[in-house]
């Protein structure tokens, strides 16, 4: 029989047994710390050290790390002893948590697949578009983030996710996010079932839509005969400040994808919520009843952790709450960056803000930042990372598809004394990045070693 490895080893058992890139980046960037508990928006080390979330796992965290009404109602759950994934009879809580999604959505949304996923959600609505429209185009945004599954990957034009996994779907086409033109011109062709967007692109690099472009782009879909599906996988569940961002931009769209935040961070968990036309589409007769269809899709636990998340998220407000902080947090950073020549803008919606930096224009700056940029060009951002976390004690990360943007996505039970805290440590990030040599030569070490492993 194998020893139990210790806590000490078990980074070298997982680099051995499950991903050892991973462990080698994470080491690299002085990350690689053991969390013994998690609270909020704050997370302690084994060695007792305090740190403040501000990435949230991609948004999963809206309520805030292991939100005690959300952990009672899932050990409740599992004192019931009830049942649990029959797939044999109809489930009371995907019942109760579909009525609170589609009651909540308002507009066409009339019923929810469930699935454990955001990536599963991705793949359920192109099977529902292309057999609800009976057409095989997929539509897509340029630098979306739908996930990484070969469906979902076939929605996402940069190359580096897809590279080696191919081929892909066929029948796929990008158009540039925000330019309702191009997308017309392809609608037009009528072969498209569905255009799959983001209302706010997060791994993109937080990109907001133009003013009027997602209702163009609602009233062009419906024109041409193609259903409109917003991945809400990370804006949706309160994280802009409305219960989906198709609401603060005023659009109905014809499929939402949900996940993430939806079961408080605990459980997996996706859903899609569309009309019952839609849904009608795919189970079309008895014989079809469970023609899609997902083992662990409507799991009690995490029917039951969707509903106690829905439950936190209101009656603390923290919609509400995300729009205020979030708008203040973005002022906050406005004022303490605009020193610094390398910070190009502020922008987001609710708690979901980005930070983009740009080339300096200084001499000095500029060669150090040009040499850099040749190793990779998401050295810059991931050195900001690895200083936030481990001078500051924040958690952040840069845009998947954007090394560029720094993603600020805090719990949205995020304090004012812990914004302060954030901005404070960014801008002496930024103070660092601009002053000091030392952040050059070390961030040309890391780089360095980058290379080597
Ligand atoms: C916008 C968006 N859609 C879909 C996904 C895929 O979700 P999952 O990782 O749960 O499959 C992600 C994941 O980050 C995402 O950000």
């Amino acid at each position: 029989m194998s020893a139990v490895p210790t806590v000490q080893s078990f980074s070298s058992v997982y680099a051995e047994r499950v991903n050892p890139q991973w462990v080698r980046l994470l080491d690299l960037l002085q990350m690689n710390a053991t969390y013994e508990r998690c609270s909020g928006a704050e997370l302690f080390t084994a060695g007792g050290r305090r740190v403040l979330d501000f990435l949230s796992g991609y948004c999963v965290h809206n309520a805030g790390h292991n939100h005690p009404a959300i952990v009672a109602a899932l050990k409740d759950e599992l004192d019931r002893g009830g049942p649990a994934m029959l797939q044999s009879h109809v489930p009371e809580l995907a019942a109760q948590l579909a009525q609170r999604l589609t009651e909540r959505a308002g507009g066409r949304m009339e019923r929810v697949f469930f699935c454990s996923s955001g990536s599963e959600g991705v793949e359920t609505a192109i099977k529902f578009a292309r057999a609800h429209t009976r057409r095989a185009g997929l539509l897509y945004a340029e630098h979306a983030f739908h996930g990484l599954t070969c469906g979902a990957l076939s929605l996402m034009s940069d190359p580096f996710w897809g590279r080696g996994f191919g081929p892909m779907l066929p029948e796929t086409t990008a158009v540039p996010f925000g330019d309702a033109a191009a997308l017309e011109r392809q609608l037009a062709s009528k072969k498209f079932a569905a255009f799959f967007v983001e209302p706010i692109q997060s791994e993109g690099g937080i990109q907001l839509p133009p003013p009027g472009y997602l209702k163009t782009a609602q009233e062009l879909c419906r024109r041409y005969g193609t259903l409109l599906v917003l991945d809400e996988v990370q804006t949706g569940m309160y994280r802009t400040g409305d219960f989906l961002a198709a609401h603060r931009f005023g659009v109905e769209p014809d499929m939402v994808i949900l996940a993430k935040a939806l079961s408080g961070g605990l459980v997996p968990v996706g859903a899609v919520l569309m009309p019952r036309a839609v849904s009608d589409s795919v189970f079309t007769s008895l014989q079809r009843a469970l023609v899609h269809a997902s083992t662990f899709g409507e799991n009690a636990l995490a029917m039951r952790a969707g509903l106690a998340t829905l439950d936190v998220l209101e009656h603390e407000s923290l919609g509400q709450r995300a729009g205020l902080l979030g708008a203040e947090l973005r002022r906050r950073l406005d004022a303490a960056l605009a020193p610094y020549e390398m910070v190009k803008q502020v922008r987001g919606a609710g708690m979901l803000s980005g930070i983009e930096f740009q080339a300096p224009r200084r001499l000095s700056l500029r060669l150090a930042f040009a040499a850099f940029e040749r190793i990779h060009p998401a050295m810059f951002g991931q050195v900001l990372v690895m200083r936030l976390f481990r001078d500051h004690g924040i958690l952040s990360q840069i845009c998947g598809n954007h090394f560029m943007v720094l993603k600020v996505a805090p719990p949205l039970v995020v304090d004012e004394a812990q914004i302060q805290a954030f901005v404070r440590a960014i801008r002496q990030v930024m103070e660092e990045a601009h002053q000091s040599k030392g952040f050059w030569t070390e961030a040309i070490g890391m780089a360095t070693r980058l290379l080597q492993v």
